[in-house]
């Protein structure tokens, strides 16, 4: 299966930064690799209308389908627009709005019911991570899934511990082949295992160039969840570049 290389550009980026990466499209390493471009939602339908060859992700939705939430945009909006993924639970989501897993889990649902693929963030904090309670925490993150009976065959898990994200720190690729492989076998001994071996599980804290083949190594690595070095379009070409390489040796 294609490794899922998915960028998000935060609250960063222009118009002129997606018309580079439209530019630099069909080389052959990205053709084989699934891309996915995350930018900030007022540049969703430039990114959508481009010549390209990444899919186009939306970095929240609203947990509503319509209604009284003024700012918010539904996923069905953003459906309707052409883009076909949604980030929910990011730890800064968590973080600076406040959102409860248990909303992040019903962005997951309503992401689901319009046809968009989610994107469900889960990781520690360094606290967390210090005190070995990471697969609790993880584990918690993941009941919500079931409580709202969210379809595994069409969900990406991304694990992010949050002290990795924009620290320059990256668990040992011991840690995170572990952390990936229980998430899996939680999957699994809660859903079955065709759910498990269906959906793709993606690593995300300080990825680069440099890093990013040896993650893409690792067997239950599905793919990479990228922010600062997905913001130049060779650094981010670089790691699709590695995906291809995966690719060719595996
Ligand atoms: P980073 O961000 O690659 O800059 O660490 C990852 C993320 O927040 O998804």
């Amino acid at each position: 299966m294609k490794k899922l290389i998915v960028g998000n550009w935060k609250m960063n980026g222009s118009v002129e930064l997606l018309n580079e990466f439209s530019q630099g499209r069909s080389r052959t390493e990205w053709a084989h690799a699934e891309l996915v471009i995350c930018p900030p939602s007022i540049m969703l339908p430039h990114a959508v209308s481009l010549e390209r060859d990444f899919a186009v992700g939306a970095q929240d939705c609203s947990h509503a389908n319509s209604g009284a939430f003024t700012g918010d945009i539904s996923a069905n909006m953003l459906a309707d627009f052409g883009v076909k993924y949604v980030l929910t639970g990011h730890s800064e989501r968590r973080r600076y709005q406040k959102e409860t897993n248990d909303k992040c889990v019903s962005k997951v649902n309503v992401a689901q019911n319009s046809g968009l693929t989610p994107i469900f963030c889960i990781g520690e904090t360094l606290a967390d991570y210090q005190s070995n309670l990471t697969m609790d925490v993880l584990s918690n993150q993941l009941e919500s899934l079931l409580v709202h009976n969210i379809d595994f065959e069409n969900l990406v898990i991304a694990y992010e511990p949050i002290w990795a994200i924009g620290s320059g720190l990256v668990p040992s690729l011991n840690t995170i082949s572990q952390t990936v492989d229980f998430i899996k076998d939680w999957i699994i001994r809660s859903k079955g295992r065709v759910h498990g071996d269906g959906m793709r599980l993606l690593y995300g804290g300080s990825v680069s160039s440099e890093n990013s083949g040896a993650i893409l190594s690792l067997p239950n690595v599905g793919g990479l969840l990228i922010g600062g070095a997905s913001l130049k379009h060779p650094s981010f070409r670089l790691i699709a570049s590695s995906a291809y390489r995966h690719l060719k040796s595996a």
